[in-house]
């Protein structure tokens, strides 16, 4: 195949996956329609949808699947099952809205990624704290508050995505005030708090560390425009930045990725931001190198970390990425390094050393955002690169071969159709 030279155009960024998984839990929160607009067609999307009407809510998709309805008039089941939880860790956070409505809820403990122990402790403590029995049997969290839930001060060690959102849903129809401290501040969090509030939810400080929520009666139906999926935008930011070329992401906005953008100036890129778009460019040849550690946000997405490691294969000089947030994510190193990549890994901590020239070979995707960074660095390397288990993208990107084929990028799909 011819390789991929400088890539150049436009690319639409579709809605964030992460954010539309936990706004379609909110559903399960009122017996009226939720509405969702620009709701991605992912894998992972569907994996939920399934679980949400294995529940007895109703899903329908409109307009080729952007649209999408829930409507959870009757709950039938309190229970999510391991079948479908452990292929999406996103779905273990049905268990707050669950409890929250039905006084009782029995969920799974999830799966997903391999990259870590990720452990549900956080959301179980959050819940405890708001009144919730907790017990653990065969693998399912029992959890019942028979009389409701009641506000209460949650105080987090460390922040928790998953946990604040869990907690935050469930507080909506708790009684009286509840304040979770240590809160997380993603973009995605302060999406689902707008969407409760649009529900009818009274909630203060999203986007800070500290979000107070008083719990009202009940919550009704609302429509709720998805806001742009960060990590997609990242990831097609790399793309011009590693092959060269001049590409403008549609949708894509700084704020959503400020510590980011940052890093990838550092290393030589120039981005322009327009009221509808960002712009990447490559001024010059390689980029430089520059070291980054992943954390919470406002910090640098973890989501972005293998992609980034893709860059740095390529940039001159040496840089060192931490991660911070889980313990096993370096797992594209040894697959990149298969690639002709220069790279040391120590525990937390990856030593890359820029090369000039990848090289392609057949490697092996783990888990959604590795297999998108054995892609960016396919796209820069000599010669062919054969990515397997492509299942793992179908679960994050949507459509991202013609999306990159778009600007220019020479990538077919083999085999892999969902
Ligand atoms: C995390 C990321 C999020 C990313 C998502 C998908 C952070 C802070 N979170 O969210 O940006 O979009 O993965 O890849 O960057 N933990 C516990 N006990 C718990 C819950 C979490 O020990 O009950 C630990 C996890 O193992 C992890 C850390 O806390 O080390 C942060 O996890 P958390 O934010 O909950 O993960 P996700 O919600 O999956």
């Amino acid at each position: 195949m011819k390789e991929s030279g400088p890539l150049n155009g436009a690319i639409q960024i579709s809605g964030a996956k992460n954010t539309c998984l936990k706004l379609m839990g909110a559903a399960l929160l009122t017996d009226e329609p939720l509405t969702l607009t620009n709701v991605p067609r992912l894998s992972d999307i569907r994996t939920l949808s399934v679980l949400l009407e294995s529940l007895g809510v109703e899903v329908a998709r409109l307009q080729e699947g952007r649209v999408m309805v829930l409507s959870g008039r009757h709950i039938t089941s309190r229970r999510a099952e391991y079948e479908i939880v452990r292929k999406l860790r996103a779905s273990f956070n049905v268990l707050g809205p669950l409890l929250a409505r039905e006084g009782e809820a029995i969920v799974s403990l999830p799966g997903g990624c391999a990259i870590g122990a990720r452990k549900v402790d956080l959301h179980l403590m959050a819940l405890e704290k708001l009144g919730a029995t907790i017990t653990l049997e065969e693998g399912y969290v029992h959890a019942s508050a028979p009389g409701g839930l009641r506000g209460a001060v949650i105080e987090f060690p460390f922040v928790s995505v998953g946990a604040t959102e869990n907690a935050l849903t469930a507080a909506t129809l708790a009684k009286g005030t509840t304040v979770i401290k240590n809160a997380a501040q993603e973009p995605d969090t302060v999406d689902l708090a707008l969407c409760l509030t649009q529900m009818g939810a009274r909630i203060s400080g999203a986007g800070t560390s500290e979000i107070t929520v008083e719990g009202v009666d009940r919550l009704h139906g609302a429509t709720h425009e998805v806001i742009p999926d960060r990590i997609e935008l990242g990831t097609f930011m790399i793309a011009p930045a590693i092959c060269g070329g001049d590409v403008e992401l549609i949708g894509g906005r700084r704020d959503l990725l400020q510590a980011f953008c940052e890093k990838l100036e550092a290393t030589g890129i120039e981005i322009t931001e327009t009221p509808s778009s960002l712009k990447v460019r490559r001024p010059n040849g390689r980029v430089k190198a520059v070291d980054v550690t992943t954390a919470p946000f406002p910090g640098f997405p973890t989501d972005l970390q293998a992609q980034f490691m893709a860059l740095m294969c390529t940039a001159e000089g040496t840089s060192v990425l931490e991660e911070t947030i889980f313990e096993n994510r370096f797992m594209h190193a040894p697959e990149l390094i298969r690639m002709g990549a220069d790279i040391d890994v120590h525990g937390g901590t990856a030593k890359v050393t820029g090369t000039k020239q990848l090289a392609g070979a057949q490697v092996m995707a783990t888990d959604l955002r590795a297999s998108v960074s054995l892609i960016l660095a396919g796209l820069a390397a000599k010669g062919d690169t054969v990515v397997n288990r492509v299942y793992h993208l179908d679960r994050g990107y949507e459509r991202i071969e013609e999306k990159l084929s778009a600007v220019g990028a020479n990538i077919q799909r083999v085999s892999g159709h969902e």
